[in-house]
């Protein structure tokens, strides 16, 4: 099954499905700081739970800009969560518009597993942070377990895995970005990073 189709067909159960990793979802969010006029990019933002949680911890001045290439996703999405400070895009993360810039945190909760090339995808992710932004890719459970889940829900999802730290670490650091934090624990993942405060020439 084609992905899109695939996390379209999963829309309609996602908030039911994932509400038992919310609480571990805040667990790990919570430990980002974020200042309340931040600029913030969501990829993968599903029906919006990690979107909420953020518009909770924003100013009236701070921004997101919620990501995702399932429009049932997104139209769950739009129906539960009107705010002024919210912009949904329907996109593949691999293809962004180049508009999508200057962002003070770009998240990947849920996600990193299922993109193709992960490695491109965290550069170019880098270069729409501003200096001294901040990447987070981050689950609400640990790799083993979420790697199990996919082997076991087969379809497009199958052979979606998250690398292990060193590649992980690698990649970040090939996308100028210094990690800050790194927690692998069996039940929730969180790996931060920064990229440089001063602007590369
Ligand atoms: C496991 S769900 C996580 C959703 C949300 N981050 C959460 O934690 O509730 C993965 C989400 O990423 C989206 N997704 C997967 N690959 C994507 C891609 N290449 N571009 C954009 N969205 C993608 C799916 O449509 C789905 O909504």
């Amino acid at each position: 099954m084609h992905r899109v189709a695939f996390f379209d067909d999963l829309a309609p159960r996602w908030d039911e499905l994932s509400r038992t990793g919310d609480s571990r979802m805040l667990e790990v969010l919570g430990q980002v700081p974020i200042v309340p006029q931040a600029r913030i990019l969501d990829l993968g933002c599903g029906t919006g739970r990690t979107v909420r949680y953020f518009l909770g911890r924003l100013g009236p001045a701070g921004r997101v800009s919620a990501v995702d290439f399932s429009p049932r996703m997104l139209q769950i999405l739009k129906g539960s969560i009107r705010d002024p400070r919210l912009a949904c895009i329907q996109a593949d993360v691999g293809e962004l518009p180049e508009s999508l810039e200057g962002f003070d945190l770009v998240v990947l909760f849920d996600l990193l597993p299922h993109l193709e090339r992960p490695r491109e995808i965290l550069i170019d992710l880098s270069r729409r942070l501003l200096p001294g932004g901040q990447m987070v890719l981050a689950h609400d459970v640990g790799r083993e377990e979420l790697n199990r889940v996919h082997c076991e829900q087969g379809g497009a999802v199958r052979a979606d895995r998250l690398p292990g730290d060193d590649l992980l670490v690698a990649w970040f650091q090939d996308a100028g970005l210094e990690v800050e934090d790194l927690q692998a624990t069996p039940s929730t993942y969180l790996l931060r990073g920064r990229k440089s405060p001063r602007p590369l020439r």
